[in-house]
C-alpha cells in the first residue's frame, strides 16, 4: 500500500485523482486532503477516504470544517501554514492540484519531503522556475508532470537522450475561440470562455485555454522540466486534442503520445509510475475520430504565447510577473471587470514595466507575486 496526499482535492484534478484512488482503494492510504473554502465537500471526501488530516486555506471556513468532521477522527486545520504542514506530512506521492501561485508554498513543502510530486499546478513552476527545480535536486524529489502535454513529452523521452532532441512540440486545442475574429473575441463572455470544447476543467485554466495563455504557461513549464532550451520548444494547434504532444529526434523520428481527452490518463501515469495501471477511460477510437488536423498558432489574435516566450527569454522575475498579472486579469475578466482581449493586453502592460530583481528564494518569488498582484489590481481598478 502506498500513501498519497492531494493538494486541491475539491478541484477538477483532485476529483480525477480521487476517482482513480476510489477504484483502487486497497492500494492507497490517503494522508491529507486540502481545499480553499469548500469545507463541506472536503469533509465528505476526508470521511470517505478516512484521511489523517483535512485543511482549508481559508481560515474563516475552519468552524464549518470542524463541524462537518465531528466524531470522524480526522484532524482539521486551516490557513497557509497548515496547508504547508499538510504537504510536508510524509507521503509517498503528493498531487499538487491547487490552482495558481497559491499552490507554490505547499508544493515546495511537498518537494522538501524528497518524495514524488505529481505536478498539475503549472503556475507554481512558472513563477518559481529555478527555485523549484533547485529544490527538487537538493531534496532528491521526483517531479512527474500531470499536465497532459508534459506527461506526453515525459513519456516520449523515456529511454532517449535529451541531447538527441530536435524539437519538442506542445499541442494546443486552440480553445473555444480558435476560429473567432478580433471583434468576436472582444465581446467574448466568461460563460463562453469557460466552456472548453474538449476538456472539463476549472474556470481559471479554461480561460487560460481560451486566451492561449495556458499554452504560454506550458511553454515555460516545459522549459523547466525538459532541458532542451527554449529555441527547441514550439507550439502547434491541434483542435481534436488527441495527440497530447510530440518529441522529434535528430534522426527524423517523431514520437507522440495519443489518448482520450481525459486527465485520468496522465494522472494514472503519475500514480503508477514507472508502471501502468487500469483506467476507466474510453479506448482511443481513431476510426471514429476520422481526422487529426494541425495548424500554426495565430499570435495576432492570441498574443499570450508570444508574451510567455518573451518572459521566458527575459528569465529572472519576468515569468512570475507574467503569471501574477495573468491571474489578476483572468479574475477581473471572470468578474466582468475587463473584456476578454484585455486579459493579454494587461499582462503585456505589466511585462513592459520595470521587472523586479531575479528571485533566488521561495520568499523572494512570493514577494514578486504579491507586488505584481497589488500593481495589477490597481490597474484593474482603473480599467
Ligand atoms: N483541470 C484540468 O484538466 C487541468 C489540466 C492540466 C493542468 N491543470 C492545472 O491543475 C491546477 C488545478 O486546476 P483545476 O482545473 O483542478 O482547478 P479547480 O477545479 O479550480 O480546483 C482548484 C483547487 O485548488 C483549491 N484552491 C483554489 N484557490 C486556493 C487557494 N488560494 N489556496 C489553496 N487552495 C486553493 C480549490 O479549492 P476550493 O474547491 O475549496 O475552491 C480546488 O481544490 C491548475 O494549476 C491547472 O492549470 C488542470
Amino acid at each position: 500500500m502506498r500513501s498519497i496526499s492531494i493538494l486541491g482535492a475539491t478541484g477538477s484534478i483532485g476529483a480525477s485523482t480521487l476517482d482513480l484512488i476510489r477504484r483502487n482503494r486497497g492500494d492507497w492510504r490517503v494522508v491529507a486532503l486540502t481545499a480553499n473554502g469548500k469545507a463541506a465537500e472536503l469533509a465528505a471526501l476526508a470521511r470517505e477516504f478516512e484521511v489523517e488530516l483535512a485543511v482549508v486555506a481559508d481560515e474563516a471556513c475552519l468552524p464549518a470544517l470542524r463541524e462537518a468532521l465531528a466524531g470522524s477522527g480526522v484532524e482539521a486545520a486551516a490557513g497557509p501554514k497548515a496547508l504547508c504542514e499538510a504537504a510536508a506530512r510524509p507521503a509517498d506521492l503528493t498531487v499538487a492540484g491547487i490552482v495558481g501561485c497559491a499552490g507554490l508554498a505547499p508544493t515546495m513543502a511537498a518537494i522538501e519531503q524528497g518524495g514524488i510530486v505529481a505536478l498539475a499546478n503549472k503556475e507554481a513552476l512558472v513563477s518559481a522556475g529555478e527555485v523549484m527545480t533547485a529544490a527538487v535536486a537538493k531534496h532528491g524529489a521526483t517531479l512527474l508532470p500531470v499536465d497532459s502535454e508534459h506527461n506526453a513529452i515525459f513519456q516520449c523521452l523515456q529511454g532517449n537522450d535529451v541531447a538527441d532532441v530536435r524539437w519538442i512540440t506542445l499541442t494546443a486545442s486552440g480553445g473555444p475561440f480558435r476560429d473567432w475574429d478580433l471583434a468576436q473575441l472582444a465581446a467574448a463572455t466568461p460563460a463562453q470562455a469557460v466552456k472548453h470544447p474538449n476538456w472539463d476543467m476549472g474556470a481559471k485554466i479554461s480561460v487560460d485555454s481560451a486566451t492561449m495563455m495556458n499554452k504560454g504557461l506550458e511553454l515555460i513549464e516545459a522549459f523547466h522540466l525538459f532541458p532542451v532550451g527554449l529555441d527547441r520548444l514550439r507550439i502547434i494547434v491541434h483542435p481534436q486534442s488527441v495527440v497530447h504532444s510530440m518529441v522529434e529526434y535528430r534522426d527524423g523520428s517523431t514520437l507522440a503520445q495519443l489518448g482520450p481527452s481525459d486527465m485520468r490518463v496522465p494522472i494514472a501515469s503519475c500514480l503508477a509510475w514507472p508502471k501502468r495501471m487500469d483506467t476507466p477511460c474510453n479506448p482511443l477510437d481513431l476510426a471514429a475520430i476520422g481526422q487529426l488536423s494541425f495548424q500554426a498558432p495565430d499570435e495576432q489574435r492570441f498574443p499570450a504565447t508570444r508574451l510567455a516566450r518573451q518572459a521566458a527569454e527575459a528569465g529572472g522575475a519576468a515569468p512570475a510577473v507574467l503569471n501574477a498579472a495573468n491571474e489578476v486579469a483572468v479574475a477581473a475578466f471572470l468578474a466582468g471587470q475587463i473584456a476578454f482581449t484585455e486579459i493579454s493586453a494587461k499582462v503585456a502592460t505589466m511585462l513592459s514595466r520595470a521587472i523586479p530583481a531575479p528571485p533566488s528564494t521561495l520568499d523572494e518569488v512570493l514577494a514578486v507575486d504579491a507586488e505584481t498582484r497589488a500593481r495589477a489590481n490597481e490597474m484593474m481598478e482603473h480599467a
